[in-house]
This record gives structure tokens, C-alpha cells and sequence, in this order.
């Protein structure tokens, strides 16, 4: 199998994490792909018309897209348990959701201030992308705690990579300030040999 992949995004290093937790790195080959909103560069729009990554390349069926649909396939394909049952499925899925959405307001807010040019940027914007940031990092921190340090899962990963990106393009706004329970958490997740071999870089 084949993913797209940017070494700096929260999306593809969820991946990565499970495929390393699973003890199954040699089943998928990294293809670097690079772009951005403005300029798809070399992203693949043939596989994933969104032109997003992570895309999995898969020799028996449709390239997988985006990394939820992707980790649920990985997750089945190795069995890798990252997906608890139901009903704790729906807390799993629900956190998972909320470190995808930290990330994805995270990699808006990267793309607003230094791939828009210049003269169009809106620091108001990126200021409402800091504020959803602020609401569900406050959010797990009240609600997820005990979930987050319960057996490892796609929740929690999501969350890892997700404070990760925040960590790697967002270090000024100093997210542990006001969320000590999750700082003191990603602390120790963040020693994980599957999260140190996949720390994002440019
Ligand atoms: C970044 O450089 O921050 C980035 C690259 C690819 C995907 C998402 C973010």
C-alpha cells in the first residue's frame, strides 16, 4: 500500500502512529506529497480529488481518504484494537473528532497567516480558529480526562497529534497555560516510541 504523506501534518502522523502501534510500518510505503489550498502542488488530486492527504493507495480497492476512514481500514486490515466497542466506541469516535477538529483549525490558521498573501490575511479569522481551538482543548479537559488515560486508542492519538501540530506551528500561544491536566497527559504520551518516530517536521 501506498500513503500520501506530509511529514508536518497532524492527519498523516495518525496514520503513522497506528501503523507503528501496530508493529506494521513495512505494509505501507510513504509517498511525500506537498501543496496547499492555493497550490495543490504535488498533492494527489487522482486519488483523492480533495486533494488532501493522507490518501492510502490500496491494491484491491479505491484509494482511502480522509485519516478516519483510513485508520478504521488500517485498524481492521491489522487488528490493531484502536477502536474499542460500543459503547465506548462512541467516546472514542467523539474524541477523535475533537483532535481533528483542534488540527484542522490549527493547519487553517497556519494556511491564513503564511500561505494567503499578505495583503488578503485576516487576523480576526485566525483568531475565531484559535478560539474553536481554545473550546475543545477546554473540552477535553474537562470531560475526557479519565477516557484519555483509559487503554490507547484512535482518541487518544488524534489528540496526541492534534497537541503535536500546536506544539510544531503554534508553540507562542502556549496551549498547557490553561489546560494543566491535558499537559501533564500529553507529557507522558508524548514519549510513546510510535509518537517520537513520528514527531512532524517541516
Ligand atoms: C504544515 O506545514 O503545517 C502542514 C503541511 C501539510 C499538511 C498540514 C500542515
Amino acid at each position: 500500500m501506498k500513503l500520501y504523506h506530509a511529514p508536518a501534518s497532524p492527519f498523516a502522523r495518525k496514520v503513522t502512529v497506528l501503523l507503528h502501534e501496530a508493529g506494521a510500518t513495512d505494509r505501507v510505503t510513504l509517498v511525500p506529497a506537498a501543496g496547499n489550498p492555493l497550490d495543490p502542488g504535488t498533492m494527489p488530486v487522482d486519488r483523492n480529488p480533495l486533494g488532501k492527504i493522507p490518501a492510502l493507495e490500496r491494491p484491491d480497492g479505491p484509494t482511502l481518504y480522509d485519516s478516519r476512514v483510513i485508520t478504521r481500514y488500517l485498524d481492521d486490515l491489522l487488528q490493531a484494537g484502536l477502536y474499542p466497542s460500543a459503547p465506548r466506541l462512541w467516546d472514542t469516535l467523539v474524541i477523535e473528532a475533537t483532535g481533528d477538529g483542534i488540527a484542522e483549525a490549527a493547519v487553517l490558521m497556519r494556511y491564513e497567516m503564511h500561505v494567503r498573501p499578505e495583503p488578503t490575511r485576516s487576523p480576526a479569522w485566525a483568531e475565531s480558529q484559535w478560539a474553536k481551538i481554545a473550546r475543545a482543548l477546554a473540552a477535553l479537559e474537562a470531560r475526557w480526562m479519565g477516557h484519555l488515560s483509559g487503554p490507547l486508542d484512535m482518541g487518544q492519538v488524534a489528540v496526541g497529534a492534534a497537541l503535536g501540530y500546536l506544539d510544531f506551528r503554534h508553540g507562542d500561544r502556549n496551549w498547557r497555560r490553561a489546560h494543566p491536566g491535558l499537559a501533564t497527559w500529553y507529557a507522558t504520551f508524548a514519549t510513546r516510541p510510535a509518537m517520537l518516530a513520528t514527531a512532524p517536521t517541516a
